[in-house]
């Protein structure tokens, strides 16, 4: 595989699992160098090492609760001390909490809106300086198929991903007068253990991997030339098409 990224900075948030690992270490493959964000330090620690071992890269880790309005700070000044340089945002922690719209709780609204749309949107403020200085410079928001449609057990969620669809748009807008590309990349159902909570009903066997959504990243990040890529909608290959 070509060390495309060879010389770039990637923060990636929600490393510690499922997509983020995934997203890390497609960019990993493409030579990037690293900072991993997430809960967990011992998980961050180890998919940094599997990543330094497998790919001969540099991974970096902070550990950072982002419901935490404070956190994204934390994140920001870890990345400068260890590269001063940011060429990707990939704001991809997210959290989902099943339950009927009316019987939710102030505290799940809030940490889901916190984490899923609030998190992003501090990290990419923060991180614009750095990104400015990029020659190619990319925020690549990790929405959902739920941020198109409204899903009945999934209200604070389904609102959280309308509320990233929607400062995404915005972003977009604002960033590209200042050399950065905004995206959005939106799956339905992948393999990790937030959908088993979501969706048991989903046929396991039918579930995307996290490796799909990750090239989808790595699609939208290298871009290059004339074309506009706003969003990646993907969908488990057993859906309905065009629905
Ligand atoms: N799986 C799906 O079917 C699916 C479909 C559409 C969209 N998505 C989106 O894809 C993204 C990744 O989801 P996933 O399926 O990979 O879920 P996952 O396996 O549950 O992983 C979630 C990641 O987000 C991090 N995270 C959660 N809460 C956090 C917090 N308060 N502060 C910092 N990090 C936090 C977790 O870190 P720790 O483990 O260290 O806490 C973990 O690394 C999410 O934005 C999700 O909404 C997933």
């Amino acid at each position: 595989m070509q060390r495309t990224m060879q010389g770039r900075v990637v923060l990636v948030s929600g490393a510690s699992g499922g997509i983020g690992t995934a997203i890390a270490a497609a960019f990993a493959a493409r030579g990037a160098s690293l900072m991993l964000t997430g809960r967990s330090q011992d998980r961050l620690d180890e998919v940094a090492e599997e990543l330094r071992q497998r790919f001969d890269v540099v991974a970096e880790t902070v550990c950072a609760d982002l419901a935490d309005p404070a956190a994204p700070a934390r994140v920001i000044a870890a990345l400068r001390a260890a590269y001063n340089r940011l060429d990707v945002l990939v704001n991809n922690a997210g959290i989902a909490l099943p339950g009927a719209l009316c019987r939710t709780s102030v505290e799940q609204w809030d940490l889901q809106m916190a984490v899923n749309a609030r998190a992003p949107l501090l990290l990419s403020s923060l991180a614009l300086e750095l990104l400015q200085q990029s020659d190619d410079a990319v925020i690549v928001n990790i929405g959902s198929v739920v941020a198109h449609k409204g899903y009945a057990g999934q209200g604070a969620y389904t609102a959280s991903k309308h509320a990233l669809l929607g400062l995404t748009r915005v972003l977009a807008k604002e960033l590209q007068q200042l050399g950065v590309r905004v995206h959005l990349v939106s799956p339905g159902g992948v393999a990790t253990p937030m959908i088993s909570e979501m969706r048991p009903d989903i046929d396991a066997s039918e579930l995307m991997q996290p490796e799909d959504v990750a090239e989808a990243v790595i699609f939208v990040a290298l871009a290059r030339g004339n074309a506009l890529v706003d969003e990646i909608e993907l969908r488990r290959r057993s859906s309905e098409p065009w629905k």
